[in-house]
Formats: structure tokens, C-alpha cells, sequence
């Protein structure tokens, strides 16, 4: 009896120990401003930096405190899921010095767009990983071409393989931010994707609304399909006002700027969590620079939405004018700055190539390592407790 209370009183002297380093902690950051919910999305990994959609591009994103990962989804011609911008691949890899490859190259329309290269339905997986990724937008990076056929085309595995091996380390959940890129046009093909990458994830153990996994299209059929078919989290991806989602095409009248009034964002809370817009849905440009914050946050709020726009970019090419810093078109400007207005307009989260940027913004919200550190010696000190003083 005396030997189980003295166990107790070492516990509670233990939690008593771990509760005042953890406000320690807090109070160590606190009088600095945070915007602790801010989600941090790597958009195409850090390819501000790295080749975008590569595991070198997804890894330093999560060095940088990025919240999720973002990688853009095609098929093989096997049914293997792969991140690549786009289906066709000239831009973003080496495909166009391989001479085996040489056959492949063809002109088609894809979602009303006509494409001519080489495309990931017409290569199996083992043949794409004998490309190598190049960077995609030379012209606002050249830095990053020294590392072009640096890394190979990963694969959706790959991505989860490397959030949940980072996730060891960093302490903290690493999220995944999966694109279906054109839905239609592969499920044309009878390769849909939808079914295959909810498979996967649930096979890793991404199952529930708290997983952390977020599935975005620009499509909304599959979308709606995706909801019977998952617990996981959707994104309703937005693209130009007057501009249809490709499966609404011919179908429908509804256009992204039907869905951005408030009917229409209600319409979308039936099946999404949150909406992915162009940033100009919440911050237009007037002659170059940031205009007027709209009402669209304010809305898709009202609906229950969370509002995770699009893309933030350091290059001035990328910038409103009053952020640019120099005149040259990769020169980098105060992306800082354009962030923080939109966190003013309520944003939730953002997608950004230099997630590093966004992270500053966000403040010191993620445990310090030695947080981490202290937070499990206390644990383990604990743990011992109960095993050595059973
Ligand atoms: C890297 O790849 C891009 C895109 O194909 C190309 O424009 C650039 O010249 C390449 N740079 C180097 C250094 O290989
Ligand atoms: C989802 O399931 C419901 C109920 O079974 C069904 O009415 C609806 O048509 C399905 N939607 C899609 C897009 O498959
Ligand atoms: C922004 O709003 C203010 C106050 O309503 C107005 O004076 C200004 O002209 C607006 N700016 C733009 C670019 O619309």
C-alpha cells in the first residue's frame, strides 16, 4: 500500500515536471506574433529550391516546417500512381534526349486542351524511372537546373514512405496533400485514378477525416464519388471565374464562379472540407497590384469551408508589383509581404513553393527540438516509472 503511493508521488512529480517544461516552452515564444493554424502546404514540394515533385523537393519542404506535402498525381500505363505536374512530361524530365523513347512522342487533347510530347499513360513505371526530373520553369530558376537529373519521378508510395520516415524525427504529423490531375481524361483511358489512390492510403493507414490527408481536384464529379468512397478530408480545387470543371464540360452550365457565390460554395460543403482558389478569388489584382480583399473567405467561412489558395511564389515574375524587389524576372521579391496580406483577408492555409517563407509567417508554433527532446525523456522517465515501480 505505502509502496503504491510512493510510485504515485513519482509519477506525479514526473508530470509535475513535464507540465512546467512545456509551459516553459510556451512562455518562451510567447510576445512573438503567431498564426499557430496557419497550414503550411509545400506546393510541388520546396520547388522554389529543388526540381519540383521530387523526394529531394518533398524532403527539404519538411526540414523547412511545412504542415503537408503536395504532390500532383498522373497514372502509368501499369497502374501505378506517380507525381508529375502534368501527364506529359517534356517540361519536367529528360525524356526528350532518350532516343528509346523517341516512338512515343504524339500530339492528343486532353480536357479540351491539345498537348504534344510524352505522356505517363504510354510508360509503365520501370520505364519512367529510368528518367530523370529537370526543373520545370528554368527561366524564373535557373539555380535549381544545376540539379536537374539529380532525383528520379517518385512515386505516391515513395512520398508516403518518406512523410512517415520524417515523421520519426520532426515529432509531428507530416500531411500529404494529394492533386488528381485530370480525372476525366484518365478515367477515359480506364485508368481513373480515384480508386486506386484511396486504396493506397487506406493501406498505409490514411482512413479517417483526422488522417493527415488531404485529396484536391479540380473536377467535381470525382470528387462526389470520392466522398462515398473515403472518410479522408476533399479539396475543391478552383480554377479561372468564367472557366468550367472538365467534367462539367458539355455536361453542365456550372462554372468556378458559380461555385464561388455563397449558394454555390454551400453546394460544395456538401462534399469538400475546404476549397483550394486561385488567390485572386481573395485578393484580386488591380493594375499589378493587391487590390481589395473580396468576400470570399467571409463566405466560404458562413459554408463551413476552409480557404486554401493558390500559388505563393518568391520569383517577381510571380509577385504583385509592390512586392517585386528589382527588375529581374527570377529576382526575388517580398513574398513575405503578399503572405501576410492574405493572412489579414483570413485565409487557413496556403500553398507556397518556399514553404520556409510561409513558415516564418505561421511564427515559432512547431515544438523546438529540444521540446521534443525533454517532452520524451519525461515521457520515458515516466513510462520507467510504471514499470520499475509496479
Ligand atoms: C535543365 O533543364 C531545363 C529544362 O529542360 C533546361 O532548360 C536547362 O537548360 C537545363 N539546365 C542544365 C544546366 O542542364
Ligand atoms: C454516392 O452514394 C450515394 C448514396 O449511395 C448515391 O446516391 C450517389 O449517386 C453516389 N454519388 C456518386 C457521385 O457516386
Ligand atoms: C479599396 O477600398 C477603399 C475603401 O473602400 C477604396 O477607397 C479603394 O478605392 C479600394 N481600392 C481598390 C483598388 O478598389
Amino acid at each position: 500500500m505505502r509502496k503504491t503511493s510512493a510510485a504515485m508521488q513519482v509519477r506525479l512529480t514526473i508530470l509535475a515536471l513535464l507540465a512546467v517544461t512545456l509551459v516553459e516552452a510556451a512562455e518562451k515564444t510567447t510576445g512573438v506574433p503567431t498564426n499557430c493554424d496557419l497550414l503550411v502546404i509545400a506546393h510541388r514540394g520546396a520547388s522554389g529550391y529543388v526540381p519540383e515533385h521530387t523526394l529531394g523537393a518533398y524532403a527539404l519542404a519538411v526540414t523547412m516546417g511545412a504542415d503537408y506535402l503536395e504532390p500532383d498525381l498522373v497514372m502509368t500505363s501499369d497502374g501505378h500512381l506517380v507525381a508529375r505536374h502534368e501527364n506529359e512530361i517534356s517540361l519536367s524530365t529528360d525524356v526528350a534526349e532518350r532516343p528509346e523513347f523517341l516512338a512515343r512522342y504524339k500530339t492528343q487533347t486532353i480536357d479540351t486542351v491539345t498537348a504534344t510530347g510524352w505522356f505517363t499513360e504510354d510508360f509503365t513505371l520501370a520505364e519512367l524511372k529510368t528518367l530523370r526530373a529537370v526543373e520545370r520553369i528554368p527561366a524564373a530558376r535557373p539555380g535549381n537546373t544545376r540539379m536537374n537529373k539529380t532525383f528520379e519521378i517518385p512515386t505516391m508510395q515513395e512520398i508516403i514512405d518518406l512523410a512517415k520516415g520524417m515523421q520519426e524525427f520532426t515529432k509531428r504529423p507530416i500531411g500529404i496533400y494529394p492533386e488528381i490531375k485530370h480525372s476525366t481524361h484518365f478515367q477515359r483511358l480506364g485508368l481513373a485514378m480515384e480508386r486506386p489512390l484511396v486504396d493506397l492510403l487506406h493501406k498505409n493507414g490514411y482512413k479517417h477525416a483526422d488522417s493527415p490527408i488531404m485529396i484536391q481536384s479540380f473536377e467535381v464529379t470525382n470528387l462526389k464519388e470520392l466522398k462515398n468512397l473515403t472518410d479522408l478530408r476533399l479539396i475543391q480545387l478552383y480554377g479561372s471565374r468564367g472557366s468550367q470543371p472538365f467534367d462539367q464540360f458539355g455536361h453542365s452550365g456550372l462554372t468556378y464562379g458559380d461555385m464561388s457565390t455563397p449558394s454555390g460554395l454551400r453546394d460544395v460543403a456538401e462534399y469538400a472540407y475546404g476549397v483550394g482558389p486561385d488567390k485572386n478569388y481573395i485578393i484580386p489584382r488591380v493594375d499589378g497590384k493587391l487590390g481589395n480583399a473580396t468576400e470570399f473567405v467571409r463566405d466560404a467561412h458562413a459554408a463551413g469551408l476552409k480557404v486554401h489558395p493558390y500559388t505563393f511564389r518568391a520569383e517577381n515574375v510571380f509577385l504583385p508589383v509592390e512586392y517585386q524587389s528589382g527588375s529581374l524576372v527570377e529576382g526575388i521579391g517580398d513574398l513575405r509581404g503578399e503572405i501576410e496580406a492574405f493572412v489579414a483577408a483570413g485565409i487557413d492555409g496556403l500553398f507556397a513553393d518556399q514553404p520556409d517563407v510561409a513558415a516564418v509567417v505561421r511564427g515559432p508554433c512547431l515544438p523546438s527540438a529540444s521540446t521534443v527532446l525533454s517532452v520524451n525523456l519525461y515521457v520515458f522517465a515516466l513510462v520507467t516509472s510504471f514499470i520499475v515501480l509496479r
